[in-house]
């Protein structure tokens, strides 16, 4: 690919309502990070922007629960993210907040123009109103049972448990989340943005992108596959960038909306921070800039679809180049989880550690091509084995014995063998092949090769035998010396971009001029030193981690996840609210045959269900597909609520609900029946 003039990275935004996690950090900072440091040692224009996502719903939500404002929430947040991500060496050239006028103002500036340029239509729309709280319910500000896989707690947005999007008219005994309500159903209207209309448009856009990350194309092609639905872009909140029209007073714009404008914003306020108010324009308005958006993989549908298109609606913006969506991390083999507290926090890891061994260690795992796992004994392993006893070890015993045997002076070598052209030469190769990994976004590959020319380094050491050359062959003794020292310099400057302040210890330590963040990547392969340089004070790079400081981080999740299993294990406990017998009556059980089943299209878990009650048939939809065939199903008698209301689930009407046990774990169902043949539409009771 041709080498653009410019590099405009960016990482996704993170939410002001909580602290920063490792799963963040797996995903959509710390490679970006390792690839923006790269790119400065290959002396390349590029600028890292990042900054906090203000608006939306979780935030008004956790504000409206700890009782204050949520300025006072995205305010606290920036700067906590802003203070951890720093301590955690993200090397961000802005980091800004969605909620500053800068950002409103060109918000507003965007859903203008394509608002001009027809990109948006206005909409009549059916929404839930709480008649208590006296506002239309956003998103998460409703909540209820899944039409789709049936869970509780699904939100007006999407489905937590199945990870379908909903339209929050769809959920199953809705409620207000703030007061408990059950809200009505009231006419608004919103603008749209006509996704339908541009499907083609994105969709070629889409085939030029053959270089992209599979995870990321799989995605968007088969999102598209069903048909792009256009989305609302506006929403009945307070909090949020208001809509620039007359009539929207009490509206605002969509925070997926606003957020990745973040981007430019950021951008913007970057340019005036440096005095020069227009540079941003080179960055995103100069055709050979390449534009890249790290993020984790439930941002792809809003980057890699959404995104495009406001830009192309807008038309002055360069569009992504690239995406390199990461997949999730795990924590102890369990999904990270934040309202849980099932997570690492940076802030609170920082406390304990340093960066550089985290850095190393999801850098080595980094969830590339899919989940991976972050295991405290694997941490604990990475930092001991390879920084310490490889790496480390390596700088340690090289300028020790330089120390030592030559008066804390790098000699100056001798003839070359074998082994010496040997090491030269794997040191040369190493830029060249740790950044031709670092160019196709595998931070994997690149530090299993950086730890590979380490560990080469170290059996060098091992094998020239050093301590046996110089009482036998001084002039040997010292290029296997000279050569050592200039594989630590080498060893600093690629260790830069994953091990940044381990690699600024090692060039103290190796006393050299200026900062290593100043070096070429390419000078890595033929480091060198003046004759007779002095090396400096020997400090140890990396401590080793004794086991119960791990043990302890351990039993900490540990406990988290039994807390969690115990709630489960409280669903078994019979409730203790009481109903009256008449109350009870009103249900009215009735036992049905199946006629017919039919799985619904484009779900996973539902079957469309024709049933005979007596003299009646009716349709039922189920959340069932996963533990029943259709073929499994005809014929069952099985037990349905007769006079719930009718409801739509997926557009499909359905006229009562079945009765099912689900498992401990929510994975298996068994469909209740009665134990002799009876006809069906016969009572329950
Ligand atoms: O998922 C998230 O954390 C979002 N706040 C990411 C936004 S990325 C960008 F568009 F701002
Ligand atoms: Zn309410």
């Amino acid at each position: 690919m041709k080498q653009a003039k410019r590099l405009l990275v960016t990482s996704a935004l993170p939410y002001a309502n909580g602290p920063i996690h490792l799963g963040h950090l797996a995903g959509a900072y710390l490679p970006a990070d390792i690839y923006v440091r790269y790119q400065r040692a290959m002396k390349r224009d590029v600028i890292y922007i990042c900054g906090s996502d203000e608006h939306g719903v979780p935030i008004t939500i956790y504000a409206e629960r700890q009782g204050v404002p949520p300025r006072e929430v995205v305010e606290k947040y920036r700067e906590n993210h802003r203070k951890s991500f720093a301590e955690f060496g993200m090397s961000f050239d802005n980091y800004s907040g969605t909620s500053k006028p800068l950002h409103h103002e060109i918000s507003q500036g965007f859903f203008l123009k394509l608002h001009e340029k027809g990109y948006l239509s206005e909409k009549k729309v059916v929404q839930f109103y709480c008649t208590h709280c006296d506002r239309f319910l956003a998103d998460r500000y409703v909540e209820g049972e899944c039409p789709n896989c049936h869970a509780e707690g699904a939100r007006g947005d999407q489905c937590d448990s199945c990870g379908r999007s909903l339209d929050q008219i769809q959920l199953i005994n809705p409620y207000c989340v703030t007061c408990g309500n059950k809200p009505e159903i009231r006419e608004t209207h919103h603008w749209f943005i006509n996704l339908k209309k541009f499907q083609p448009k994105i969709k070629a856009w889409l085939d030029t992108k053959t270089h992209w990350k599979d995870n990321v194309k799989n995605f968007c092609y088969g999102w598209m596959e069903s048909g792009l639905e256009d989305r609302a872009v506006t929403r009945d909140l307070k909090w949020g960038v208001p809509v620039p029209l007359k009539g929207y007073e009490n509206k605002v714009l969509y925070v997926w909306f606003d957020a990745p404008i973040g981007y430019i914003s950021s951008t913007v306020e970057w340019a005036e921070k440096i005095g020069q108010p227009d540079k941003w324009r080179e960055y995103w308005q100069d055709e050979d800039t390449r534009l890249i958006h790290f993020i984790g993989k439930d941002n792809i549908v809003f980057h890699a679809i959404i995104w495009p298109l406001i830009l192309m609606g807008h038309g002055e913006y360069v569009l992504p180049a690239d995406i390199p969506a990461n997949e999730f991390l795990n924590l102890e083999g369990n999904k990270l989880s934040t309202s849980k507290n099932y997570a690492v926090w940076l802030d609170e890891y920082l406390q304990k550690f340093p960066p550089d061994p985290l850095r190393y260690c999801l850098a080595v795992n980094a969830p590339e091509t899919k989940d991976s796992d972050f295991l405290w004994k694997d941490f604990q392993a990475r930092n001991n084995n390879e920084l310490a006893d490889i790496l480390g070890n390596f700088v340690n015993r090289t300028l020790t014995f330089i120390n030592k045997n030559f008066d804390r002076k790098i000699p100056a070598p001798g003839p070359l063998d074998d082994l010496d052209k040997e090491m030269l030469s794997r040191l040369k190769q190493a830029p060249e092949k740790i950044g031709n990994n670092l160019e196709a976004f595998q931070v994997r590959k690149a530090a299993a090769e950086f730890m590979d020319l380490a560990r080469f380094a170290n059996k060098y050491f091992n094998d020239q035998e050093p301590w046996i050359t110089k009482k036998a062959d001084i002039t040997k003794c010292a290029t296997t010396m000279n050569i050592c020292a200039r594989v630590c310099k080498g060893l600093a400057i690629l260790m830069q971009p994953i091990l940044p302040f381990s690699a600024d210890k090692l060039w103290s330590i190796l006393n050299i001029e200026g900062s290593v963040l100043d070096q070429t990547w390419s000078d890595a392969g033929q480091a060198h030193f003046d004759d007779g340089h002095s090396i400096g004070k020997l400090e140890i790079l990396f401590n080793k981690i004794e086991d119960d400081v791990i043990e302890a981080e351990i039993e900490k999740l540990q406990k988290i996840s039994e807390k969690q299993s115990d709630k489960q294990g409280e669903d078994t406990q019979v409730t203790n609210e009481k109903i009256s017998f008449e109350e009870f009556q009103k249900i009215d059980l009735r036992l049905a045959k199946v006629l017919e089943a039919e799985k619904v299209e484009k779900t996973d878990k539902l079957m469309k269900l024709k049933i005979q009650v007596g003299s009646e048939t009716r349709q039922i939809v189920a959340g069932i597909a996963q533990q029943y065939t259709p073929e499994q199903l005809v014929g069952k008698s099985i037990i349905v609520v007769a006079n719930l209301e009718p409801a739509k689930i997926r557009g499909i009407e359905s006229n009562g609900m079945l009765l099912a046990a689900r498992s401990a774990d929510q994975d298996d169902l068994a469909l209740l029946t009665v134990e002799k043949d009876f006809e069906s539409g016969i009572r329950i009771s």
